[in-house]
């Protein structure tokens, strides 16, 4: 070979070289998850527009909005299915949250996202509500896969006080990674926590991406917020509701300073920003879900079909919606393969991200929404259609936000009287066509028999890969008292 053919292939081949590193290097993004607590259906600017959630606004109206998302009725469950990919009737998490004084967590043998992304390079923080498990140190997020954590464990608590309290057990529940926080008595938590992720953008060394886990306090109750938020509802008569949709508000401001954070540093770009709910709204502490059916908590759509929206880097369609189906066990899957990797075919979720980048069609047809042996509930979705089996929960009607009602009652307007006769006759088989009565008006049941039972075989069948709800009785070992009056791990 001559010398000048040899120059040109080592250049070609250094050449070479860099398109792949830097390809490697723009490609895995920056990733902020961000879950807002209880939000409901009919809580955020795009689906009501008496919401001001303009942050909010225009990162969903400039991503890709997810129409058809959905979250497990309750907080503990979802969160599981977030960070491990699997359903929680398959982990013994899917009956309730994670009580205080519990002694249990999300099994140790479940890979979490950020333990994933560690993996990828990803530096890995997680900021606000943890709520998957404390009693021992195996179960809180250094162990699980994140650098920092600034946070609570538990749920409920006071927004300033950070303090929750359980029968006789009172304790401050917040901490920055393994130590307890004292200095942070009257912060508001969404301004405490807006303020440690803007902290954790400033502080991050741009040359790894970035994975922030960012799972706020609000809006679950208490209904607590300073009164500069509330006082932009002033038209609205309702206590309750004016609180909460302040304390909508503030979130949306701490979302817009986490986005000014990452746009000081050039971050924003090369971001992608994810946004869900944990599950429906609370319909009895400020949120709503109308014309979903049904409460926070309940298998109905408007516990389990949540807002969420993606945004930013890799995001394809910008300014589209989708209508396909997407479940919280998807997000595990979902992320690893927009940071470049890939997860284990054993878990239930399915990765979104050739339909998100590319405008692919998704993957899914088919979910579980929950399967409860202690309530004796369960449903599933195939396609447009979704059979119920057992009571899905209560409240079960169509409830009107209390704005231009008072009191937040049901509003039994148009379709009261048929929930009345359903409730009656004990009905414990429901059948939707959600396609076309995505408010679930019509029990199609008594319709389509042989529809309701190869549903009906398909849903047996996981409910024989369920185990049964871990959820044991509490555990005075946990009180606060034992641990200088903070919730602490180290008793189970
Ligand atoms: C989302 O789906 C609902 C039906 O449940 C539909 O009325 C609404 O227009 C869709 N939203 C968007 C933004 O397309
Ligand atoms: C994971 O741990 C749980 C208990 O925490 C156990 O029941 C289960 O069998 C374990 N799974 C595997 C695959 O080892
Ligand atoms: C928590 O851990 C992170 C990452 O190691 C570190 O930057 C931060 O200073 C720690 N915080 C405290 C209070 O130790
Ligand atoms: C936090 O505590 C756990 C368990 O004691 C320990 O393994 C870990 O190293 C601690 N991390 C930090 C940053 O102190
Ligand atoms: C926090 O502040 C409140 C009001 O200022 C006070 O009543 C409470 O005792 C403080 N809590 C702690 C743990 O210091
Ligand atoms: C957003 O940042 C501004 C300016 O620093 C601050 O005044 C405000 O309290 C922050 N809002 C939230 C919700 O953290
Ligand atoms: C409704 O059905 C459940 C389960 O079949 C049964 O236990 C309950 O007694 C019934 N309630 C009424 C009011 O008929």
């Amino acid at each position: 070979m001559k010398p000048k053919t040899r120059c040109l292939c080592v250049t070609l081949l250094l050449f070479a070289n860099n398109i792949v590193s830097s390809l490697q290097q723009t490609k895995q993004p920056n990733i902020v998850f961000i879950v807002a607590d209880d939000l409901g259906w009919n809580d955020v600017g795009w689906n009501n527009p008496e919401m001001i959630t303009p942050n909010l606004d225009k990162l969903a109206h400039g991503g890709v909005i997810l129409n058809h998302s959905y979250v497990q009725p309750v907080c503990s469950p979802s969160r599981t299915a977030f960070m491990t990919g699997y359903y929680p009737f398959r982990v013994g998490l899917q009956h309730s949250v994670i009580w205080p004084l519990q002694p249990h967590g999300v099994q140790l043998n479940k890979t979490f996202l950020p333990q994933e992304l560690k993996r990828l390079g990803y530096a890995t923080h997680v900021v606000g509500k943890w709520h998957l498990g404390f009693c021992k140190w195996a179960y809180t997020p250094l162990e699980r896969g994140f650098d920092s954590f600034l946070g609570y464990y538990t749920g409920s608590e006071d927004y300033y006080t950070h303090e929750r309290t359980v029968g006789k057990c009172h304790g401050i529940d917040l901490r920055f990674n393994n130590s307890s926080l004292k200095t942070e008595n009257s912060t508001y938590s969404t301004h405490l926590f807006a303020r440690r992720a803007v902290d954790v953008i400033n502080e991050h060394d741009t040359s790894r991406p970035l994975f922030m886990y960012l799972p706020f306090q609000a809006v679950h109750s208490p209904l607590q917020v300073p009164a500069k938020y509330s006082r932009m509802y002033e038209h609205i008569r309702d206590h309750q509701r004016r609180k909460y949709c302040g304390m909508v508000s503030a979130l949306d401001e701490a979302v817009g300073n986490v986005t000014a954070a990452l746009k000081r540093r050039g971050q924003l770009e090369n971001t992608l920003i994810v946004f869900t709910t944990d599950n429906g709204g609370q319909t009895k502490s400020g949120g709503n879900n109308y014309p979903l059916r049904g409460n926070k908590a309940t298998l109905w759509e408007g516990g389990t079909r949540g807002v969420s929206f993606v945004h930013g880097a890799g995001v394809g369609n910008p300014g589209s919606v989708r209508s396909d189906l997407f479940h919280a066990v998807d997000w595990f899957p979902t992320i690893v393969a927009a940071a470049q990797g890939k997860t284990s075919s054993a878990i239930d979720g399915l990765s979104h991200w050739a339909s998100l980048s590319k405008g692919k069609p998704g993957p899914r047809h088919e979910f579980v929404y929950n399967i409860d042996q202690i309530k004796g509930n369960s449903a599933i979705r195939l396609g447009q259609y979704k059979l119920i089996e057992g009571p899905p929960g209560e409240p079960s009607g169509w409830i009107f936000p209390p704005t231009s009602w008072s009191g937040g009652k049901h509003i039994d307007r148009l379709w009261g009287s048929e929930s009345a006769i359903m409730d009656r006759q004990n009905v414990s088989v429901y059948l939707f066509n959600l396609e076309f009565d995505p408010n679930e008006h019509y029990n199609l049941a008594d319709v389509y028999p042989e529809l309701v039972a190869s549903l009906s075989q398909r849903l047996a069948e996981y409910h024989k890969q369920a185990v049964w709800p871990d959820f044991p009785p509490d555990d005075s070992r946990g009180d606060p008292a034992h641990f200088k009056g903070f919730w602490s791990p180290g008793w189970c």
